[in-house]
């Protein structure tokens, strides 16, 4: 029994949350679930996004499922991601049948580093103008490669690629690429490479299938993770996970999307997809695979699908059409 803490948060994120969990019923995996408030409307009732009450919650609990956030996100997710130290941020880039893809065969991952970097929000204005600083440590650089290798491995993947810019950026890319091979020794079965990030931007377009995992630091592993949504489609279907050593939190890379919400019609994939990589996370990889496969069917008939992906049905008729082949 694993214990869960849920948020569904704001407009749409309560609707995918409602379909993924009626479809979670029915793995055969037992989750003991605590629900939790944050977001825009809890705001409104008590004057905070992200009250202690959930912050608890989610740091007793193994995982998180987090829906979406409104104009709260900021002060919710961000925030989160800080007081759990969730350092890794994981964004699949696979392409899925019956959906519109630039590529039909893609399946590779982005690590990337989610605590430093120029994200670390050390902006200082001078005479000139204004200077930020890139901070990027030995730990972090180590841990956040020990994760990649490890993910590696879990999941029968047999390449790791470290992006970076360690020709410009000789100091703070010199300590991220040699943290790489460094940590690498250790998984001699890995296959290793390493591509500066312009090269890398542009691979994605002309040669994507040659990446397998890529690990790289907070600023390029943003950019490179939305290039890789735009590679294999809406954002209705991507899902991303944010882990640290006691945690994982699973969400959807899309936000609340006011101008569909309540209407029932948001697709409940990438909310899915995240419960399938929060399966991963626990080890629960028998589960994982058959959740994504019944998904799988159900785009790929593209008959129970949401108006996004070219059909009309809700988003629990298509809750219910993805829960039908799992008992099937
Ligand atoms: P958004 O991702 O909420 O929506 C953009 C558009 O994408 C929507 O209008 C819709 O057409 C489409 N879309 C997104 N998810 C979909 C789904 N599951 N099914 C079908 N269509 C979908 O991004 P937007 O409009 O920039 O932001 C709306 C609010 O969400 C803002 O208040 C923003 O702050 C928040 N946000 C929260 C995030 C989070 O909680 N992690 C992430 C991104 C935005
Ligand atoms: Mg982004």
């Amino acid at each position: 029994m694993y214990k869960i803490s849920v948020i569904p948060g704001d407009g749409i994120g309560k609707e995918v949350m409602e379909a993924t969990l009626h479809v979670l019923e029915v793995i055969n995996v037992e989750f003991d679930y605590t629900f939790a408030d944050a977001g825009d409307e809890y705001m409104e009732k008590t004057g905070v996004a992200l009250p202690q009450e959930t912050l608890d919650i989610v740091k007793a609990s193994e995982a998180c499922l987090f829906g979406a956030a409104g104009e709260s996100a900021a002060d919710v997710i961000v925030k989160m991601r800080q007081e759990l130290d969730l350092y890794v941020n994981l964004r699949p880039v696979k392409s899925y049948p019956g959906t519109k893809c630039l590529f039909d065969n893609l399946d590779f991952v982005i690590v990337r580093e989610n605590t430093e970097g120029l994200y670390i929000g050390l902006e200082d204005e001078t005479d000139e103008g204004a200077i930020a600083k890139r901070v990027v440590t030995r730990k972090a650089s180590e841990r956040i490669c020990k994760f990649a290798f490890e993910y590696a491995k879990k999941t029968e993947r047999n390449k790791v690629t470290a992006v970076h810019k360690a020709n410009v950026l000789k100091k703070t890319d010199g300590v991220f690429k040699g943290t790489f091979y460094k940590v690498a020794e250790d998984y001699p079965e890995m296959e290793l490479d390493d591509r500066y990030v312009d090269a890398t931007a542009m691979f994605f377009i002309t040669k994507p299938e040659m990446f397998d995992v890529i690990v790289t630091t907070n600023l390029f592993g943003d950019i490179l993770s939305d290039e890789g949504a735009g590679l294999v489609g809406g954002l209705g279907l991507i899902p991303s996970a944010n882990i640290g050593d006691s945690q994982g939190l699973f969400e959807p890379v899309h936000g609340s999307a006011p101008r569909i919400a309540g209407k029932g019609v948001a697709n409940p994939a990438a909310m899915m997809l995240s419960a399938v990589l929060m399966l991963e996370y626990l080890d629960e990889y028998e589960e994982a695979r058959r959740l994504e496969n019944a998904l799988v069917n159900v785009l790929q008939e593209g008959k129970v699908v949401t108006q996004d992906l070219g059909g009309s049905a809700s988003t629990m008729e298509m809750a219910a059409e993805v829960r039908k082949k799992l008992e099937a």
